[in-house]
C-alpha cells in the first residue's frame, strides 16, 4: 500500500515512516520543513535500507497534493502536518487555524478529487475537558483551552462530518496522550528548535549539558508527590499504533476514534528519576510555580484502541528515557 505521510519528517512521522516500511507499505513524504530537517531521511533510510521518496512542500498547496496522489498511487494518508506549540497557539491563533484547519480541509479536498477514501490524523489528548477525573475514555466530553487544541478538534469534528456524508470515507483520528522517547538504535528523535517547551527533551537537555536545571512546575498538586502526572507512551509504540489503526481502518468506512496512551500516569518526579537512572546521574532541577494552563492529572484510559485495534503500548518509562539519552547523547545538537 502506497501512504502519503504529511508531516513525515517530524518527529512522531519519522518513527511512523520506519514501521511503515517495516510492514512492507511505501510511504511518500510531505513535508514543508518548517519544523524539521531534512537529513532524517538519512536515518530513516540508515534504519530501514529503505530511502522513501520526499517532496517538500505544503500541505495547503491544493495542486501540489492533487498531484502527488494521483502521480503516486496513493491509497491512504496519514496526517502529521501541524503546528503544535500551543503557547505559541495562543499568540498567533490564525496562523494555527490556518495551517492545522485550512491544511486539513485542503487535504481532504484533494483526497476527494483523487478519490482516496482513507485518513489517519494526529489528534490529542488535549481536546478533552479538564475538569473529568482520569482515566479519560473517547467519551469524555471535549472542551479544548487553547488555539491549538481547538484546530484538532475542529479537524476531528470535519472528520466526522465527511464520513457522513460519505458511505466510503474512513476516518480516524488518533488521540494521541504525551509523545516521548527516541527510535532504539539513538538515530531518531525529538529534535525541538529553541528551549523545548515539554518535559522530557528539557530533561534530555540538562542531561546532555545544554541546559542547566530542570524547573519543576507546581510541586502542590494532589498528586501522590505533588508534582504534575501525565500519560507518557514510547514515540515507538505511537507508531505503531498508526500502523495497528491503518491496518483495521482501509477499507472499514466510518470516523474511528481512539485513544493512544499507556493507560499509566507518571510524575515529573518519576520521570525525572527515570532520566537519572538512564544517564547515570542524578540531574539538577529546581521547584518553580505551577505553569499557567497545566492540570494535575491525566491518563488514558486505553482500552478502546485495545480491544479494536489489538494494540496496546509495551514500553516502560525506563525504556523511553533510556532511548532518549541514548539519542541525545549521540546527537548532542540534534539533526544536522
Ligand atoms: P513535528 O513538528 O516534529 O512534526 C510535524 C511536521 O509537520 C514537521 O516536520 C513540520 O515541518 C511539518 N509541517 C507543519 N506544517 C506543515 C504544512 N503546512 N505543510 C507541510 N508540512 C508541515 O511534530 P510531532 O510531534 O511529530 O507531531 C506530529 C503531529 O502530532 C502534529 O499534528 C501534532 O499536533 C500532533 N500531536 C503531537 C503531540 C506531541 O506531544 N508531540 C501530541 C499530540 C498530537
Ligand atoms: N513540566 C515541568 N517542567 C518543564 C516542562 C514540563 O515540570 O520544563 C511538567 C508540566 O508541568 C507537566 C508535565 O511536565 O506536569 C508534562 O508537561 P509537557 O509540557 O511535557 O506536556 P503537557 O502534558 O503539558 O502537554 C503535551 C503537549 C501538548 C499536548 C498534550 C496532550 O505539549 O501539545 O501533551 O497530548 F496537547
Amino acid at each position: 500500500m502506497k501512504i502519503l505521510v504529511t508531516g513525515g519528517a517530524g518527529y512522531i512521522g519519522s518513527h511512523t515512516c520506519v514501521q511503515l516500511i517495516d510492514k512492507g507499505w511505501q510511504p511518500v513524504i510531505l513535508d514543508s520543513l518548517v519544523n524539521s530537517k531534512v537529513s532524517v531521511l538519512d536515518r530513516i533510510e540508515s534504519i530501514t535500507g529503505h530511502r522513501p521518496p520526499f517532496i517538500k512542500g505544503d500541505v495547503r498547496d491544493a495542486d501540489l497534493l492533487s498531484k502527488l496522489l494521483s502521480e503516486h498511487s496513493v491509497e491512504a494518508v496519514i496526517h502529521f502536518a501541524g503546528l503544535k506549540a500551543v503557547g505559541e497557539s495562543v499568540a498567533q491563533p490564525l496562523r494555527y487555524y490556518d495551517n492545522n484547519v485550512h491544511g486539513s480541509v485542503v487535504l481532504m479536498q484533494a483526497m476527494q478529487k483523487c478519490a482516496v477514501k482513507t485518513l489517519v490524523f494526529s489528534s490529542s489528548a488535549t481536546v478533552y475537558g479538564h475538569a473529568f477525573a482520569p482515566p479519560w475514555n473517547e467519551q469524555v466530553p471535549t472542551a479544548p483551552a487553547n488555539p491549538y487544541g481547538r484546530s484538532k478538534l475542529m479537524v476531528d469534528q470535519i472528520m466526522g462530518d465527511m464520513a457522513a456524508a460519505d458511505a466510503a470515507c474512513s476516518m480516524t483520528s488518533l488521540r494521541y496522550f504525551n509523545p516521548v522517547g527516541a527510535h532504539a538504535s539513538g538515530l531518531m528523535g525529538e529534535d525541538p528548535q529553541g528551549t523545548p517547551n515539554n518535559l522530557m527533551p528539557y530533561l534530555a537537555q540538562v542531561a546532555v549539558g545544554r541546559l542547566e536545571a530542570l524547573q519543576i512546575y507546581g510541586t502542590d498538586y494532589d498528586t501522590p508527590d505533588g508534582t504534575g502526572v501525565r500519560d507518557y507512551i514510547h514515540v515507538t509504540d505511537l507508531a505503531q499504533g498508526h500502523i495497528a489503526a491503518l491496518a483495521y481502518a482501509h477499507g472499514q468506512p466510518g470516523h474511528h476514534v481512539f485513544n493512544l496512551g499507556s493507560g499509566q500516569g507518571h510524575s515529573v518526579m518519576d520521570m525525572l528519576k527515570a532520566f537519572g537512572k538512564a544517564c547515570g546521574r542524578e540531574l539538577p532541577y529546581t521547584l518553580s510555580p505551577r505553569r499557567p494552563g497545566d492540570v494535575a492529572a491525566y491518563w488514558a484510559n486505553p482500552q478502546h484502541a485495545r480491544n479494536t485495534l489489538g494494540w496496546h503500548a509495551e514500553k516502560s518509562i525506563d525504556d523511553m528515557c533510556q532511548d532518549t539519552w541514548r539519542w541525545q547523547s549521540s546527537n548532542p545538537n540534534g539533526y544536522l
